[in-house]
């Protein structure tokens, strides 16, 4: 398997190279017991140094045992960031200055594939500045047969004031499946209130029982146009009489005899499905969805909420830190929308630009949340920090060790909370 990716990397590393060069390699010699975080224990294993090592060396002891993987890349801003972010090559050729960026990407794209599970997705946060470069690396590496959409998500208000004719207020989620395998499970309809409850769970009343439209006379199916019962009082409805019940017959409001949406049969076996109004007009139950009593629906493909904004995260850093050390980080409802939609509730997640460790927080309150008992792994560059970032100064020495305080944070806080640090 190992050659096979190999020369995957390779290939492609010299389709995109304007001097047609590939270094990569596995480093064989490398101890396979390398993975070996317990589970039972631990919420989270974040994995110090470089992420290609990382990848490489999880890739050899546990391929194929993620669920979602989330990342937020450097974006190639040249900014002066606690982190590099400058990866421009001379503009030449077809990529431009974008080479050395998509070199850097490649072979971590494609270990994270491996890394997936076939029913696996990853989701890329990335600007308009690497946004076409990294769609043509996926739509190679993972297929284009396997892009799931792209979610313009609403980062500010006013935007960032960084061109002259516009002011920038979004980014992007880009979304691929492993295969077509992929059901994500969506998000959360919160539009949805469901006022009512039975021993059958929460529901809300919003279909009628008599069927609409075409088909729907008697005549059409006169065997769907049986009696019911139902008790005006309480809201229960029967296919047999009872005493002091109601007889209903599916009659519309203009008088004309109409059907059913049941047989008789299936009317029998999912009774307890129907309500009737004071009223006497036979309703079906529309129940929440069972996981987290949260009905879905399909994932949007524009987010914009306060929420989610970047400011927020701002305000997440500074106050878990007591200053903005990280310059970038996500917010926290914004990685637990992603987790929550992308993954069901026993999922691996992972995230190799860990940064501030925003993705273990998420996971974190979306496990205390719901009771849901997702797990992660994180990946962290080891870099020192330059001395004259502002993390430096409050006594911070390597990028990871930002990290490590945000998973000891959410440790005092709770101590339920366990994670594992591989150097
Ligand atoms: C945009 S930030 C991620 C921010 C994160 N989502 C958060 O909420 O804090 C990108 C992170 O990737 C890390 N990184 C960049 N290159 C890396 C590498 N080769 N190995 C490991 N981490 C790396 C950087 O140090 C930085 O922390």
């Amino acid at each position: 398997m190992l050659s096979v990716i190999e020369s995957k990397i390779c290939k492609l590393q010299q389709e995109f190279s304007n001097d047609g060069t590939c270094d990569f390699t596995f480093d064989r010699s490398e101890n396979n017991s390398f993975f070996s975080v317990d589970w039972s224990v631990n919420d989270v294993a974040l994995f110090s140094g470089d992420n290609l090592t990382s990848l490489k060396k999880l890739l050899m002891t546990e391929p194929g045992i993620v669920d979602l993987c989330y990342i937020d890349p450097p974006y190639n801003t040249c900014s002066n960031f606690i982190y590099a972010d400058n990866r421009k090559s001379p503009e030449t050729g077809l990529l431009g200055s974008h080479e050395a960026w998509m070199q850097f990407m490649l072979p971590r794209l494609v270990i994270a594939r491996e890394l997936l599970k076939e029913s696996g997705v990853i989701a890329i946060s990335i600007d308009d500045y690497e946004f076409p470069y990294l769609k043509i690396l996926m739509d190679r590496i993972f297929g284009e047969k396997n892009f799931i959409g792209n979610i313009v998500v609403c980062r500010s208000k006013n935007g960032r004031g960084s061109t002259k004719n516009l002011a920038s207020t979004h980014e992007y989620l880009l979304v691929y499946g492993k295969s077509n395998k992929v059901a994500l499970r969506g998000e959360s309809d919160e539009d949805t209130i469901y006022d009512k409850a039975d021993a059958y769970g929460k529901y809300r009343i919003d279909g009628l029982f008599r069927k609409k439209g075409e088909g729907s006379l008697k005549s059409d199916r006169p065997l769907m146009a049986f009696p019911l019962y139902a008790n005006l009082e309480t809201g229960e409805v029967s296919v047999d009489p009872c005493e002091g019940w109601e007889k209903v017959l599916p009659k519309d409001s203009k008088g004309i005899d109409r059907r059913w949406l049941w047989g008789e049969t299936t009317t029998r076996e999912r009774v307890w499905q129907l309500y009737s109004s004071k009223n006497g007009v036979i309703y079906v139950k529309n129940y929440a969805g069972k996981e987290s009593g949260q009905k879905r629906k399909k994932i949007r493909t524009i987010w914009n909420d306060p929420s989610l904004y970047t400011e927020r995260a701002t305000n997440e850093i500074t106050s878990i830190f007591g200053q903005k050390i990280f310059d970038t980080p996500k917010p926290i409802e914004f990685i637990k929308k992603i987790i929550d939609a992308m993954s069901e509730e026993n999922a691996l997640v992972l995230d190799f630009f860990a940064g501030s460790a925003t993705t273990a927080h998420a996971i974190y309150e979306l496990n205390k949340m719901n009771g849901a008992n997702r797990k992660c792994i994180l990946m962290e560059s080891s870099d020192q920090i330059p001395n004259n970032h502002v993390a430096y100064a409050a006594g911070y020495k390597r990028i990871v060790d930002v990290s490590i305080a945000r998973l000891k944070y959410i440790h005092d806080k709770d101590q339920e909370f366990k994670f594992e640090v591989f150097e």
